[in-house]
């Protein structure tokens, strides 16, 4: 029986036509910004993204604890929204490494300008002062979710009003950038990220620092970029040393995300209909319920029954999935699940106790 993956999307294996252009990277030391490869994944990034510097670095926790780090001094405030990556998956580093403070501010992962205004700090001995405000597009635990432009006009709004400084955490903002696409009836069919610019530059404006993943629905093994002015990503890239994320020949890597922008990006579309596939599935099996159709690649699912069980036993029928609470579960749609594998992985988990 093949095993079907839907924990995550940074499940996936490098493809042979990948793996293919690893192996013929061109490289250097990138400690020395010698590596032709990763200068050029870089450049790139900055250019889709519309800002004028990126820097890679080895994750995408790396590159919002280092976003924390520029954007703040040890004592602050930062606003983030419910179930932030960089609150909740990222081992309590923005204490740890940054040391600040992080308010929760809205629920299930998105939230409104009342929300900043509630959250934000008067200037009051009291208080730690808020500097930074931090969204997630798309929102992981908010099931994929993508931020609605007026939603988030208004919140960046609200943020600069109290001179606040913005990062994105775009882990998945090429999945945003698909949605958008989709929405305004773009065909991408065999396109590189380019095409996607338009969109990826509108998301990526509105903040100091956006970081984006190479190693989710894109498939490659590893990487993540920070983007944001040149001075940032200069204060950013001394940070990068400092948390020992200086890597040397690391165009092997980058030749893995150059190959993925070439030939993963437009793709994505695909994951976020076996996504909505999946959902209408799901929603079908008694003691299931699904909230929506997903928008992205994101699928979340709540039980009647305790998660953990529907979990061992899908894994007992080869299907891989999370619990993401007592009666909660996620699964995730990604380059290595077509969409005939979605269609047999809801044949196997019919009939399980939910
Ligand atoms: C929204 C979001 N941000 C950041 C990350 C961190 O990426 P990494 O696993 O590369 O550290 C993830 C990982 O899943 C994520 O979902």
């Amino acid at each position: 029986m093949t095993v079907i993956d839907l924990r995550s999307d940074t499940v996936t294996r490098p493809t042979p036509a990948m793996r293919e252009a690893m192996a013929h990277a061109e490289v250097g030391d990138d400690v020395y910004g010698e590596d032709p490869a990763v200068n050029r994944l870089q450049e790139r990034v900055a250019a889709l993204l519309g800002k004028a510097a990126a820097l890679y670095v080895p994750s995408g926790s790396m590159a919002n604890q280092i976003a924390l780090a520029i954007h703040t001094r040890p004592g602050d405030d930062v606003l983030v929204g419910e179930g932030a990556h960089n609150f909740l998956y990222e081992s309590g580093a923005a204490g740890a490494i940054a040391g600040v403070q992080m308010t929760i501010v809205g629920q299930g992962g998105l939230f409104d300008a009342a929300d900043v205004e509630a959250g934000y700090k008067v200037d009051n001995h009291h208080y730690a002062p808020t500097r930074l405000c931090c969204l997630e597009d798309t929102h992981n635990r908010g099931g994929g979710k993508v931020w609605p432009q007026a939603q988030r006009d208004a919140v960046v709004a609200a943020a600069r009003a109290r001179d606040l400084q913005l990062h994105l955490d775009g882990a998945r903002l090429w999945n945003a950038a698909v949605f958008h696409a989709a929405a305004a009836g773009r065909s991408l069919a065999g396109t590189a990220a380019e095409a996607l610019s338009p969109e990826l530059r509108a998301l990526a404006a509105p903040f100091d620092t956006v970081s984006v993943c190479f190693s989710k629905g894109l498939g490659a093994p590893v990487g993540s970029c920070l983007t944001g002015s040149r001075e940032l990503m200069d204060r950013a890239h001394r940070m990068r040393k400092m948390l020992g994320g200086g890597m040397r020949q690391a165009g092997i890597l980058a030749a893995a995300a150059l190959h993925a922008l070439d030939h993963h990006a437009a793709r994505l579309g695909d994951d976020h209909a076996s996504a909505r596939a999946l959902a209408e599935g799901l929603a079908r099996l008694p003691g299931v319920r699904v909230d929506g159709a997903p928008e992205t690649n994101i699928v979340i699912a709540d039980l009647t029954g305790p998660a953990d069980a529907f979990v061992a036993g899908a894994r007992e029928r080869g299907v891989l999935l999370n619990a993401i609470g007592p009666r909660r579960i996620r699964l995730v749609t990604h380059l290595d699940v077509s969409r005939a594998a979605c269609d047999d992985a809801l044949g196997r988990l019919a009939g399980l106790p939910a």
